[in-house]
């Protein structure tokens, strides 16, 4: 099968019927072969699907989204890979937006979230070469058909919508986003993306707790800056945070 739409993101698709990890598949290959950029892998089922953080990622047979897209973003900075991140997040609120009318949001950095369960996740690892992003692996986890979850606060799209889906669609219509988004990324329209970012933003302008590195704090979540760290006010004083150094406290 092949992706229809899509000028360069989804050219080349291929479909193993399981896998480790379809970022583990396409990060071998890019080290072992030529890959064009916009090349995809996806399976039905991943034995060591990987998170953000070391999680593990779980998914039922034949039932989610689990794809891998080849970028080869050398015109970025390394500085600016986040925003990677957000067009990803981006191009998956683009697709998950139209079924469910709304209601999808990021919870930064950049997970999908409906309804405060999250319901996508995104993996991104990259290759450097000198100073220049050689290629990144974007893995999206996206839960379609599957109806039951041991993990609490997570959802999927059948859940929330009370439909089947058809996974394929899906994926052809997430890569097409994706690629609208990263010709935007690559044009360095950077306010147009931190913009959309900062609409989608789960709670902002909320007060919220957070776990930071010397303890517990309170503060309302204000939007992220040029480096993709959180801006919060806490107590009226902005202060920005990394990807380690806060957490959220539901
Ligand atoms: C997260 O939210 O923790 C990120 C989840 C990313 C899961 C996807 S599924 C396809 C790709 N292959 C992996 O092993 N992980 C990503």
């Amino acid at each position: 099968k092949i992706f229809a739409k899509p000028l360069f993101l989804g050219k080349k698709v291929d479909f193993l019927p399981q896998c480790h990890s379809t970022n583990d598949e396409l990060l071998l290959l890019v080290k072992n072969s030529v890959v064009q950029e916009g090349s995809v892998i996806y399976t039905d089922h991943q034995l060591k699907g990987r998170g953000q953080r070391g999680n593990v990622w779980f998914d039922e047979l034949g039932k989610n989204v689990l794809m891998s897209i080849l970028l080869r973003p050398k015109f970025l900075s390394p500085t600016k890979q986040f925003y990677l991140n957000l067009i990803t997040g981006l191009a998956i609120v683009d697709v998950l937006g139209e079924v469910l009318e709304g209601k999808v949001e990021l919870k930064w950095p950049n997970d999908v979230y409906v309804n405060d369960r999250k319901i996508a996740g995104i993996l991104i690892e990259s290759n450097l070469r000198g100073t220049s992003l050689e290629s990144a692996v974007i893995g999206i986890g996206l839960n379609v058909n599957q109806s039951g979850f041991n993990m609490h606060g997570a959802t999927s799209l059948s859940l929330e919508s009370g439909k089947h889906h058809d996974r394929f669609k899906l994926m052809e219509l997430v890569v097409a986003q994706l690629e609208k988004w990263y010709l935007k990324l690559k044009g360095s329209n950077y306010e147009v993306i931190l913009e959309s970012y900062h609409d989608l933003l789960m709670w902002r302008g909320e007060l919220h707790a957070f776990k930071g590195v010397a303890g517990t704090f309170k503060g309302e979540i204000v939007g992220i800056n040029q480096h993709g760290n959180l801006a919060i006010n806490v107590d009226g004083k902005l202060q920005y945070f990394g990807l380690k150094e806060v957490e959220f406290i539901n």
